[in-house]
């Protein structure tokens, strides 16, 4: 039986840019896929497409059962979306930005004022409850935005980024109400650049490059194929680099990977502090001298050397690589929903 989420061949372009290639994706029932990628891999167009804001070029789609292309109008009943950029009513109060979209789910003022309540609470916006949004710094506004994308529980949700530019306190509150909601039944697919995010809140990873899916599994998984943790050199002397790359092939796991501007040496390794002492104690013995040395868990990068030989990059299309160019023209796209979140759900 396809997840609750179901997407097979999705393919999307703009001009020469192929932003999606054949994207296939399940999210069962009940769980949380993380999709992981680089700038411009296709993850919010994937989410735009999913949320009925975007026609694919080709392929098909279903959420909660329902068709995406044949009946967008039932899907966005079934969805609760917060985008990448923050969708706020700048003129509104926060409290008033939140009952409005209770009010138009057909709460009761009372119980649309409760619930708001709760949130701002929830989301550390208590205290700003009663100013305009226009007020509020990015990480408030980016709160905001994701409160009113709980203020009803749709039975599946779409979040691109979520914790981008939030505080730790924040990101660790935000956490903590998606893992709620989560135990409540709730469907999510929820994009990330980190994987550090991916591994705490998914069960399910997608790795996303160039418009595919590039691997797929759990966290534990895909850690197992890309190494856990890392060892990291800075070498003092540039002519010491080889010799240097000699020691950790040796002692770790895999490709020794080299950033050669910073000369930083990074290889994956298994045995953490102990190996740590011995990497150590070899480039000590061969007179190697260092200016700094550590373990660390995998990051995105590393997925990708891992998975692809390269560096997660961002593209070089000329529609400008990253956040910006992409994610502007949303705004027009969006228009035809309406392009704010309740337009989706
Ligand atoms: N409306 C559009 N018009 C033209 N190109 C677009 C449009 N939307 C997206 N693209 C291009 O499609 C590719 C995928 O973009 P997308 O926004 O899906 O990436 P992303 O994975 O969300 O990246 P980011 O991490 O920067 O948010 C990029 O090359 C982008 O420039
Ligand atoms: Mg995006």
């Amino acid at each position: 039986m396809p997840g609750a989420i179901h997407a097979e061949g999705l393919v999307k372009t703009f001009g020469d840019v192929r932003a999606l290639d054949g994207v296939d994706l399940d999210v069962p029932e009940g769980t949380v896929l993380g999709l992981l990628g680089p700038n411009g891999a296709g993850k919010t167009t994937t989410v735009r497409v999913l949320t009925t804001l975007l026609r694919p070029d080709s392929g098909r789609a279903t959420v909660a059962g329902i068709d995406v292309l044949a009946q967008p109008h039932r899907v966005r009943r079934s969805i609760g979306l917060s985008g990448q950029f923050a969708a706020v009513d700048e003129y509104l109060t926060g409290r008033e930005n939140l009952t409005m979209v209770g009010r138009l789910y057909q709460m009761s003022a009372r119980d649309a004022k409760r619930r708001a309540d709760e949130l701002l609470e929830r989301f550390n916006l208590a205290d700003a409850a009663g100013r305009t949004a226009k007020t509020y710094s990015g990480g408030m506004r980016r709160r905001l935005d994701l409160a009113a994308a709980l203020v009803v529980s749709p039975p599946v949700m779409f979040m691109d980024e979520p914790t981008t530019g939030l505080d730790p306190r924040n990101r660790q509150a935000l956490w903590e109400v998606i893992e709620e909601l989560v135990s409540g039944g709730t469907t999510l697919l929820l994009t990330t650049q980190y994987l550090e995010e991916a591994d705490r809140l998914a069960h399910d990873i997608a790795v996303v490059d160039h418009g595919r899916v590039i691997a797929r599994g759990t966290a534990d998984e895909l850690k197992a194929r890309i190494g856990g943790e890392r060892i990291e050199v800075v070498v003092h002397r540039r002519e010491e680099i080889t010799a240097a790359q000699e020691v950790l092939r040796a002692l770790g796991r895999g490709t020794v990977a080299l950033e050669e501007h910073t000369r930083r040496l990074t290889v994956p390794v298994v045995g953490g502090a102990k190996l740590l002492a011995e990497v150590i104690r070899d480039l000590d013995a061969r007179g190697i001298e260092i200016d700094d040395i550590g373990l660390r868990r995998p990051t995105l990068d590393d997925v990708f050397i891992s998975l692809t030989g390269h560096a997660a990059e961002e593209k070089d299309s000329a529609s400008g690589a990253g956040n910006g160019a992409g994610n502007d023209k949303d705004t027009h796209d969006a228009g035809q929903a309406g392009g704010r979140k309740e337009s989706a759900k």
